[in-house]
């Protein structure tokens, strides 16, 4: 039985850089195989954030590419050089080279399984309904689905974000279907967990911090870092390692992250009893490098299809494990990132009440969290609130457990009339929330607007005039709940301006 590739790693390019006009796609193509064969094939099995980001990446980096999708009309738009969601750079880097030919898409398994050398898994991991633990069985399917189709040697490569265990369960699976498929040559399986950022994902895929490869065989590892030559020809840190470590290393990133978060946040609940300065607390603590400032910003908190999920699973995954209270920490994280959300809706009735009616109101001790209390809806009932943002973080469509939208959907449901004005994620918090008031501009979000709460740091929204927008307002009320407007302009211009992590005190304030 052959290897499907050779034990090269720093082989000098074997063909002239490719260039079609735009600094980013001067890629080389990479190494051909020991004894002259061909490159890598690489095949990308789900074609989401992850899976086609890491298909025009792979493209962008030499290799002959095709993507997998079980959804028809994903593969079609795909197919079609048109991405099916909002990622900077992406788009260019998928028309390129869906032209070139270098990168195709397909729904059929037998096809990549009789083609690729190596099968990266980038399929979701999303938290079960009405549990915490994550839902593998799209990454099962996917392992199933190659091990019945694969025709000769070739890698899986899971990439996805996965429960301690899972890879030494799914090497048992791809060994016990390929025994009853009988097929010809032999397949094994690494685990590469992903790191990328949404709104990065290009650069962090190109350029990541590090390599972390789970593999059994130094033949598994001597196909990743053939992979992964260019990165690793400019010194990124590359960790092969056992499957357990792989998979551990990504989970405890995002739930570091989330408790860095969350961390500076339950901070936010002691100055905004106290006075203070988050922002300052956070840069002056962010200097000692031991800490960093990085992941310290104070706000309504994390969202998206990672970080909440991932802490979820993780303490799942640790109670299956006999370790209830080792993760318990994480339950803690998620409460005071949810806090944040009630803490938006109770300032808006602060905010509000005080515009209106010259005292400050607070909704009450039960808060005005998911089921709004009397007190929020009395406040709230009919007032006009314009929401800048809904994504769960800037450069990005995705609404996927946005604490923004979540805000939305809360005030709303208390009452307020919403209009909500997102650049690029209308769309989808649409499909989610049809009933909020959705705008296509800022200007018609803010007009007549009682209150605006900025729930999303959009560029557009951190450079806001305050005049210009004070003027289309009924009243200057502002809320910054990802602190990143300066007050000073903002009370310069007659605003009341309150953001998390202060206190609310408009009359010493001004
Ligand atoms: C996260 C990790 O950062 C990536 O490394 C990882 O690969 C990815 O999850 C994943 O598991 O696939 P992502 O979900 O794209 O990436 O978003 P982040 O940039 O981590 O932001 C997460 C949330 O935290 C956002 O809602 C953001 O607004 C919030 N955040 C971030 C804060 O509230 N404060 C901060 O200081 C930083």
């Amino acid at each position: 039985m052959g290897h499907v590739t050779n034990p090269a790693i720093d082989a000098v390019q074997t063909e002239p850089a490719v260039r079609t006009g735009t600094a980013a796609s001067t890629a080389p193509r990479p190494e051909s195989a020991a004894g002259g064969g061909p490159p890598l094939r690489v095949s990308v099995v789900g074609t989401g954030y992850l899976g086609a980001t890491h298909a025009a990446c792979m493209a962008e980096l030499g290799f002959e590419v095709l993507g997998l999708d079980i959804d028809q009309a994903k593969i079609d738009a795909l197919t079609r050089g048109e991405l099916p969601f909002h990622e900077p750079g992406l788009p260019e880097l998928l028309t390129q080279h869906v032209q070139s030919g270098r990168l195709r898409f397909t729904t059929s398994y037998e096809e990549v399984g009789a083609w690729a050398d190596v099968h990266f898994i980038g399929v979701g991991t999303p938290q079960k309904p009405g549990e915490s633990a994550a839902d593998l069985r799209f990454v099962d399917a996917a392992v199933r689905s190659l091990a019945e189709h694969i025709t000769r040697d070739a890698l899986i490569v899971g990439k996805s974000t996965v429960p301690v265990g899972t890879a030494a369960r799914l090497k048992d699976l791809l060994a016990s279907t390929r025994q009853a498929a009988g097929l010809p040559g032999t397949v094994e399986l690494a685990w590469n967990p992903e790191f990328l950022r949404e709104g990065y994902a290009v650069k962090d895929t190109l350029t990541p911090d590090r390599l972390v490869a789970g593999v059994e065989s130094a033949h598994a590892e001597d196909i990743l870092r053939q992979v992964y030559a260019k990165s690793l020809a400019e010194g990124t840190p590359w960790i092969a390692t056992d499957f357990e470590t792989a998979e551990l290393v990504k989970v405890a990133a995002n739930a570091f992250l989330a408790t860095k978060i969350s961390f500076i946040n339950a901070f936010s609940e002691i100055t905004e009893q106290v006075g203070g300065d988050i922002g300052t607390l956070a840069d002056a603590i962010g200097h000692d490098p031991r800490i960093g400032r990085k992941f310290l910003n104070a706000g309504v908190g994390f969202g998206g299809g990672c970080l909440p999920k991932d802490i979820r699973a993780l303490q799942a995954r640790v109670s299956e494990l006999g370790l209830d209270r080792t993760m318990r920490f994480l339950a803690e994280m998620d409460d005071i990132n949810l806090r944040r959300r009630d803490r938006v809706v109770d300032l808006a009735v602060q905010v509000l009440s005080h515009s209106l009616h010259g005292s400050v109101r607070v909704a009450g001790a039960d808060g005005a969290g998911s089921v709004p209390s009397p007190a929020a809806v009395e406040i709230l009932n009919g007032a006009k609130i314009a929401i800048l943002g809904v994504t769960f973080k800037p450069n990005s469509d995705d609404v996927r457990d946005s604490p923004a939208l979540d805000v939305a959907n809360r005030l709303y449901t208390a009452g307020a009339e919403v209009a909500v004005y997102d650049p690029k994620g209308n769309a989808n918090a649409a499909k989610r929330f049809p009933r909020l008031g959705y705008v296509n501009t800022l200007a018609k979000a803010v007009i007549g607007a009682d209150l605006l709460i900025l729930l999303t740091e959009w560029d557009e929204f951190r450079q806001m005039d305050p005049e210009d927008i004070g003027r289309l307002m009924d009243r200057r009320t502002l809320i910054d709940a990802r602190n990143v407007l300066d007050p000073s302009p903002w009370h310069a211009a007659g605003f009341t301006h309150a953001a998390l992590g202060h206190r609310f005190a408009p009359d010493s304030s001004g």
